[in-house]
């Protein structure tokens, strides 16, 4: 089995080498009914995808609630540790309730949201700003406690409540995240038209430290498996409940059309792409994951490619996934070389390697630059074309 001959199919830093250290305390089994009947608290992590009307897909959790219903044979905790929407904790529990074999065995369901970011996963996990732990019975809840305590040595940051309010709290989170990411896209807009520089008024306005500089980065959009279907998720708790989202809507609103901002630049440059070749950096999401859901990268290489153009691109983790989407396109495994013959280079993820390249290097090919991410945006790009989120230096 992968995981249990140390590798790991995903790509997240650090992953590899901790579960290899601590390999003689980690089983990875197949065999569902012993695992938990062997284990005294059971973390439900499985996938809660969207669905088209934007409800999250239980499917997953409901076919996990069911098998640990008919397996277990004493008392167990069972930990939601998957987003999923309120009232999760309380259909969790029917759901064993109705599968025990012996309705005699007792259970507590608790919500333990997670909020570890892809690319720092095992940090985030380590130091947490906090653990939200939601339930009723207290004995349950101490003993979830005790699972993070090693983490809280020097300062407890775990916070309880209601499983509603965990379930709710973590909807909130990613919304809130989501907005400012919006939030700041919509502004580069706006200064862009008025000459003002977003990448000034971004250090601007977060060295208000009630505002500050996380998630205010001008971008061509976020994605990712969770900020989209979790947007989407919390819009169909509130239309179940007749409530008018006018905030969550726009957020989404102004996401997709971040999503396409780049393209309308390129078109605007070129006006007809037929035939153009356009070198890519960066396929994933975000930096050090490999992961390509809702990754901006992919609406662009799809307008790029119906627009006639060529698409040749780099990426230092995700290009295997990406071949799924699009195997026709063209991979390089050197970031220069996808630069050959390139009429432009674009910019869509921020990963390190990108921040500081060779510029005569790309000179060479091309002096047209589309950044999606402004990582250029202190250096003096008087040399190139430059095209960026919220302005150009053609003025
Ligand atoms: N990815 C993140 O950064 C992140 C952060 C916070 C919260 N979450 C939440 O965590 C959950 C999982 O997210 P993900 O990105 O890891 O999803 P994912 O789809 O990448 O992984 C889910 C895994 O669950 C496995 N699975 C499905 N059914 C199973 C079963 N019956 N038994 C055992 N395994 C089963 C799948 O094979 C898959 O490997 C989601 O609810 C997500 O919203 C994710």
């Amino acid at each position: 089995m992968l995981l249990g001959g140390g590798q790991i199919p995903i790509y997240e830093p650090g992953l590899k080498e901790l579960i290899q250290k601590n390999k003689e305390n980690i089983t990875f089994s197949t065999d569902f009914k012993k695992a938990y009947r062997d284990s005294s608290i059971i973390f439900i992590a499985v996938g809660t995808p969207q669905q088209d009307n934007g409800d999250a897909n239980m499917d997953f959790v409901k076919a996990v609630a069911k098998d640990i219903g008919s397996s277990i044979q004493d008392y167990k905790i069972i930990v939601n540790k998957s987003t999923m929407p309120v009232g999760s904790t309380k259909l969790v529990e029917n759901i064993i309730k109705e599968n025990l074999r012996d309705k005699n065995i007792k259970f507590d369901v608790i919500s333990n949201p997670e909020f570890l970011k892809e690319g720092s996963a095992i940090k985030d996990f380590m130091s947490p700003d906090r653990i939200i732990i939601g339930g009723v019975k207290k004995s349950a809840i101490d003993s979830i406690k005790s699972v993070y305590a090693p983490l809280f040595a020097r300062n407890n940051r775990i916070i309880t409540m209601s499983a509603e309010s965990a379930e709710m709290t973590k909807y909130v989170s990613n919304a809130i995240l989501a907005t400012k990411i919006s939030f700041i896209n919509e502004m580069s807009q706006i200064a862009e038209k008025v000459g003002a520089n977003i990448n000034d008024v971004r250090i601007g306005v977060g060295a208000d430290s009630r505002v500050g500089y996380s998630f205010i980065y001008p971008s061509c959009g976020y994605g990712g498996s969770c900020f989209p279907k979790d947007i989407k998720a919390l819009r169909f708790i509130a239309k179940k409940y007749n409530i008018e989202t006018k905030i969550l809507d726009a957020i989404e609103l102004v996401n997709e059309n971040q999503k396409n901002i780049l393209v309308d630049k390129i078109l605007n440059r070129f006006k007809d792409l037929k035939n153009m070749t356009f070198c890519i950096w960066g396929l994933s999401f975000k930096p050090e994951t490999d992961d390509i859901r809702e990754s901006p990268s992919i609406n662009i290489i799809s307008k790029l490619l119906s627009y006639g153009a060529f698409v040749q691109c780099y990426d230092p983790e995700a290009m295997d996934n990406m071949k799924n989407i699009f195997p026709n396109i063209k991979y390089f495994n050197n970031k220069y070389d996808a630069l050959n013959n390139a009429n432009a280079l674009i910019i869509i993820t921020e990963w390190n390697e990108f921040k500081n390249p060779d510029f005569k290097k790309i000179q060479k090919q091309t002096n047209i630059i589309f950044d999606g991410r402004n990582i250029f945006h202190n250096i003096n790009m008087n040399d190139f074309e430059y095209y960026y989120i919220g302005g150009d230096n053609l003025k």
